[in-house]
């Protein structure tokens, strides 16, 4: 049985204050449950201490992007080193606003993913199609090519540990959901593909999450279908008792 990950994407936004609160407050409401997994997407600036907040709970923390490299002449960068070494254990990869407007590619997601298990992190690695994509049929095709390019070069041991989150770019921040049959249907081909490049054993192990105007009142629906195991939300992770609705609803 797969364990169910709810991840909250804050994105930009938040200051400190109400970062610690939230976290608090979640690490405080959340029950510790084997069967489910809390992770918030924090900025940078807060991963110290939201660290510290959520220490001995359920939750827990992960960063929204990072450098491949270790260290060295990257102004601005943010190393896996330095995650790693702040107690993150988590990082979203190859989002589709990075690749949109920050030149992320499906190579520096790859060199990325390997930088991410050299360093103990969990990538959380993004990858969805755009509404002219649907609509021209590339669904698949993209998606799937997204998904072996991130992969590329990592053991199935490495592969079975990553949590791939399928988000169509037409569903993010629109309040247009995937039909939760559509998303697994995209979903269930993301595992196909897993297992024609490892093994169905590494395949079944595969974290598969579904994002784009996830809620309370759709969560249920995704999660009762055969390939989703979670969910990388935006906008209703922003406040506490809308992202424990949604984590309940992983329990
Ligand atoms: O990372 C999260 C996704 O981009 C989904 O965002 O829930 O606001 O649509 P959203």
């Amino acid at each position: 049985m797969r364990k169910k990950v709810i991840a909250g994407n804050w994105k930009m936004n938040k200051v400190l204050s109400e970062a610690n609160a939230f976290v608090e407050e979640v690490a405080e409401k959340a029950k510790i449950n084997d069967s489910v997994e809390t992770i918030v997407c924090a900025p940078y600036p807060y991963l110290a201490s939201l660290v510290e907040k959520a220490k001995g709970s359920q939750v827990k923390i992960s960063a929204q992007n990072m450098h491949f490299e270790e260290n060295g002449a990257f102004t601005g960068e943010v190393s896996p080193v330095m995650l790693s070494d702040l107690g993150v254990t988590h990082v979203v990869l190859g989002h589709s606003e990075r690749r949109e407007y920050f030149a992320e590619t499906d190579e520096t997601v790859n060199k990325k993913t390997h930088a991410a298990f050299n360093h103990d992190l969990t990538p959380i690695v993004c990858v969805g199609e755009t509404l002219e994509q649907r609509e021209a049929n590339e669904t698949m095709n993209h998606v799937g090519n997204q998904v072996t390019k991130a992969l590329e070069g990592l053991s199935n041991e490495q592969v079975a540990e990553t949590i791939v989150a399928y988000e169509p770019i037409w569903a993010i921040g629109t309040g247009k959901t995937a039909s939760s049959e559509d998303a697994n249907e995209v979903c269930s081909h993301i595992r196909n593909v897993i297992k024609d490049i490892t093994s169905d054993e590494t395949a079944e192990k595969v974290v598969i999450q579904y994002g784009g105007s996830v809620k309370p009142a759709n969560i249920k629906e995704l999660l009762s279908q055969s390939d989703i195991d979670g969910a990388l939300v935006g906008g209703a992770s922003l406040e506490a008792d809308s992202f424990l609705q949604l984590v309940e609803a992983g329990t």
